[in-house]
């Protein structure tokens, strides 16, 4: 599987009993916990390049995928300047820094959202967890795995950049979304992500999605771009989720603090994100899922064992 060598994201020199120790507690976690977590999906998006619209789309596809029926909860994974909690116009009490410090439960952070999706919220200006250390990430699956009513979308808002904490975050996921723009240097960014995750991390599969577009072939093009240079260079699978139009109507309800598919549902942006919700729901069935390990399932234990061979 992918993400089973050991990996410098991980940070070694904890002690083999710690380490034991850190197994079975997550162990321990999953054990506690009877319900089926292996048909969580987990999407991690990230894009390299800074504001081409991560946030917007997770907050969007979140809103449009709870309006199909599914149970979603969003992680604000830029953890030093999360955003997720404005873009919906919540006030959370506390943050994810509270769970990595042992000071609360996942369950008592979680913030309720439109259509009764649920947020993990990041701290803005924090500093704190720039770089996940190996317990804190050990502390974080197993917060997920004792969720008690675990969702059955998970969506990551990863910080821009190749930092650390983005390329963990990818590892845990079962899908990397890449985001671009059709900016040229956004190519260029996205491009640097997967070939770090691809060649040091051996991720294979990426899905890309092309925000602000003026029209729908410009987001076509701007994949086939993309795809001409990772085919020649690299050896992963990169697909093409879909597009979302350049819409005032984000802009406007961007401003509102609301997301653009709860408050516009019939803008043209909100439409997008309504039929590529139809699309991730599509790839849940798809077996080729291959993220380095999981947050939830099986693969939890495994990526135990593998941060523990490092
Ligand atoms: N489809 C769109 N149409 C118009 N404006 C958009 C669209 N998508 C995003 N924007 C605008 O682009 C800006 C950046 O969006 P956003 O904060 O979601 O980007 P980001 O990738 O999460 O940024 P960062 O890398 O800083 O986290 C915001 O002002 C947002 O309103
Ligand atoms: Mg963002």
């Amino acid at each position: 599987m992918a993400g089973s060598s050991s990996t410098p994201v991980l940070v070694p020199g904890i002690s083999a009993q710690r380490r034991l120790d850190q197994a079975s507690g997550l162990r321990a976690a999953m054990n506690s916990n009877p319900q089926d977590l292996s048909r969580i999906q987990v999407i991690a998006v990230s894009s390299g390049k800074g504001g081409v619209g991560k946030s917007n789309v997770v907050a969007n596809l979140a809103v449009a995928a709870a309006r199909q029926g599914r149970k979603v909860l969003i992680m604000d994974a830029d953890l030093a300047l999360g955003n997720v909690d404005i873009l919906l116009g919540l006030t959370p009490q506390y943050t994810i820094e509270d769970v990595l410090s042992g000071q609360r439960r996942l369950e008592e952070v979680l913030v309720t959202g439109p259509e009764g999706i649920r947020l993990l919220p990041a701290t803005s200006g924090g500093q704190a967890f720039t770089q996940l250390t190996h317990e804190q990430q050990l502390h974080l699956q197993s917060a997920f795995l004792q969720l008690a009513s675990p969702p059955d979308l998970l969506l990551i808002d990863c910080a821009a950049g190749i930092s650390a904490n983005v390329l963990y975050f990818s590892l845990v996921a079962h899908e990397t979304l890449v985001v671009v723009s059709p900016d040229p240097t956004s190519l260029t960014d996205a491009y640097a992500l997967v070939k770090i995750l691809s060649t040091r991390y051996h991720l294979r599969t990426f899905r890309m999605l092309v925000n602000k577009v003026k029209h729908s072939q410009e987001g076509k093009d701007v994949f086939r771009k993309l795809s001409l240079v990772t085919d020649r260079f690299l050896t992963i699978s990169l697909d093409y989720l879909g597009c979302v139009p350049t819409d005032d109507y984000v802009t406007m309800a961007v401003a509102q603090q609301r997301a653009v598919c709860d408050v516009y549902p019939r803008a043209p942006a909100s439409r997008a994100f309504t039929s590529l919700v139809k699309a991730l729901n599509d790839w849940r069935g798809d077996c080729s899922w291959q993220g380095g390990f999981q947050l939830f399932g099986p693969a939890a234990l495994g990526a135990t064992r593998t941060v523990t061979e490092g």
